[in-house]
């Protein structure tokens, strides 16, 4: 039966992804369109999936694709975003890296008359008019999964005060901030059972990962951490290699928490080094796609465009062949 659902929830995934719900990429030479990506960089396996996601679905659509790999900097963004508007690019797509200070740079490409089209990440802007669409995950939600998870674990084993190290991605990003805040909201409800004890950036990275890792232990000892709950695989990965060489869980079990789902976080759950990877999908290219093609044909786009997401744990049978990673 569970089977069935994690079956069907996939498909759905993929339906959302894929936009297969009877859409299907223009046919003809579409060459001449020509999308400017503006990527953050490649701070993780999850960015690195994504910008294949983009190439491919690119390729797919037949679209000419220019990207800018802009190296974790916000300058890098803005100048190849300027870039994209002297070439007169069709379509900008870009996944920004915080939140502000993007309003001066996409009003020069709205008086150019360019779409802009936000992929993975959100900005803070008072006119919504500077991009047509975004196309990414629902960050809150999946904060709100993490939460979720803990509360329905702190009641199987009859915990009743935990403490909670948070090492988050890259301070003012949307996922930082959202999934930050529905796990906040879920767990918030309960300040007796539930202590966060440290919050620290580890900006997405691996190797930042670890330096959290050994400043938490530093901190609080292994004794003095119940639970981590970290914002991407790359950083868990990192902090557990630092739990690992300094054998920090051998006389103490922790509750890991982490989100994205890449391979070897998901084989991280089956090994039973994490407790609950929240999914976050990277595959977000065909849909930006999907919308390329629409924005061509003169449609009108849906502003907000989540992909179906869920989460995988020690609660759920992990030989489930669906329980995989990307
Ligand atoms: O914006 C999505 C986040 O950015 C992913 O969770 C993380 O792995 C990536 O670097």
């Amino acid at each position: 039966m569970r089977k069935g659902i994690a079956l069907g929830l996939v498909l759905l995934i993929l339906l959302a992804l894929t936009g297969c719900t009877g859409k299907q990429e223009p046919a003809g030479d579409n060459s001449s369109i020509v999308v400017g990506f503006s990527q953050i960089g490649s701070e993780s396996s999850w960015r690195i999936a994504n910008t294949v996601s983009m190439e491919e679905a690119a390729k797919k659509y037949g679209y000419s694709l220019m990207t800018d790999n802009a190296n974790q900097k916000q300058a890098k963004q803005i100048d190849a975003i300027r870039s994209f508007i002297a070439y007169r690019v069709d379509v900008i797509v870009f996944s920004p890296i915080v939140e502000t200070d993007w309003d001066n740079v996409l009003t020069e490409a709205k008086q150019a008359g360019i779409p802009v089209i936000l992929m993975d990440r959100m900005i803070d802007t008072k006119d919504d008019s500077l991009y047509t669409a975004y196309v990414g995950a629902d960050f809150y939600a999946e904060g709100r999964r993490a939460g979720e998870y803990l509360v329905r674990k702190a009641d199987a084993i009859g915990a009743d005060h935990l403490r909670i190290a948070e090492i988050c991605g890259t301070t003012d990003s949307t996922p930082m901030r959202e999934r930050h805040r529905g796990f906040m909201d879920v767990i918030g409800q309960d300040q007796e059972r539930f202590q966060v004890i440290d919050s620290m950036d580890g900006d997405f990275l691996r190797t930042k990962g670890e330096e959290c890792m050994r400043e938490l232990l530093n901190k609080h000892g292994a004794d003095g951490i119940d639970v981590i709950f970290s914002h991407n695989d790359a950083m868990t990965l990192g902090a557990l290699d630092v739990l690992e060489k300094e054998n920090a869980l051998d006389s103490k079990d922790m509750i890991v928490i982490t989100v994205d789902g890449e391979k070897e976080a998901v084989d991280a759950l089956k090994a039973g080094r994490v407790n609950c990877v929240v999914q976050c999908t990277p595959d977000l290219g065909p849909a930006v796609m999907e919308l390329v093609g629409e924005l061509k044909a003169g449609k009108a786009l849906l502003k907000v465009n989540h992909p179906e997401e869920g989460a995988f744990s020690d609660f759920d049978d992990l030989t489930d062949p669906a329980v995989e990673g990307f």
